[in-house]
């Protein structure tokens, strides 16, 4: 029988990068969102689902049988408390309750630079599990999502991965993703080596390609058989037309403004 993996949010960009490049052999993608997400393509093995993240009932039927759930739905910017704490926050409580309560072994969380957004970058390499300092209330859900998370593993042994992504598009958007850049194609083989790496436990990762001018210490994803193929350098010349940015100290960049 084909292993489920339950995507959250694969209606947008990151589930759309994901959505052809995780498929595999033996792999069935169960797609959820609570946007509309583009049916099976004739011969693809995906199934659609309507579902909010909060909806406890709606995220226990959608973990069932699932080897593992790869959750990106949530808000992924800064938005008001409210939204950020029952969207974010409690989404990522009802996710992983739910794969709980369905024994799927694996979860693997999209966190952000945004939980330790405020950490000067100066110091690049910037290391692996830095103490959460976020940048805004979406840092803080993230942030809170990790915990969560190292709270799931250590209570019910389910194996939680953790990816801090920098700036995943289809092409560094600004000179600051020079550094931060996470190309499609190396998402995918960042959460492939997530979702495949045997027995993890709680694990947090940066998730960023193999720039020229990178800031992240990419050790622990290389550590968990990430091998990164992209390098944002291609597009600096591109960027070195583009109107001047302010130079900000912290790794969140303009979320620290
Ligand atoms: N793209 C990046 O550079 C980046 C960087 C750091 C972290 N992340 C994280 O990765 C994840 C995916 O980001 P993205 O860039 O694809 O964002 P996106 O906004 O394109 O996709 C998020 C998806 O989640 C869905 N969603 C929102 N609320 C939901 C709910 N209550 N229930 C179910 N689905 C819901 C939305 O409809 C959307 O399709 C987010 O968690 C984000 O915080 C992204």
């Amino acid at each position: 029988m084909d292993e489920v993996v339950l995507v959250t949010g694969a209606a947008g960009k990151i589930g759309r990068f994901l959505r052809p490049r995780l498929a595999r052999p033996g792999r069935f993608l169960r797609l959820l969102d609570v946007a509309e997400i583009p049916p099976a393509a004739p011969g693809e093995a995906v199934e659609t689902l309507r579902a909010d993240v909060t909806d406890p009932a709606a995220m226990r039927a959608a973990c069932a049988g699932a080897a593992a759930v790869v959750h990106l739905g949530g808000i992924p910017h800064e938005a008001g408390w409210a939204d950020v704490l029952r969207v974010n926050i409690d989404g990522t409580r009802t996710v992983l309750e739910a794969a709980r309560l369905a024994s799927v072994p694996r979860v693997v969380l999209a966190s952000s630079n945004h939980a330790v957004g405020f950490h000067p970058i100066a110091d690049a390499p910037v290391p692996d599990y830095l103490f959460p300092r976020p940048d805004t209330y979406y840092g803080v859900s993230k942030a809170a999502g990790e915990a969560l998370g190292s709270l799931y593993h250590d209570r019910h042994g389910m194996h939680v991965l953790c990816a801090r992504i920098g700036t995943c598009e289809e092409e560094p958007p600004d000179r600051r993703g020079l550094a931060t850049w996470l190309s499609p194609g190396d998402c995918a083989r960042l959460f492939e080596a997530l979702l495949t790496a045997p027995d993890p436990g709680f694990r947090v990762v940066w998730g960023a390609s193999a720039n020229t001018r990178g800031v992240f210490d990419l050790t622990e994803a290389r550590a968990l058989g990430y091998r990164p193929e992209d390098d944002a350098e291609r597009h600096a010349a591109a960027l070195a037309a583009a109107p001047p940015e302010r130079e900000r100290p912290y790794v969140g960049g303009p979320f620290t403004d």
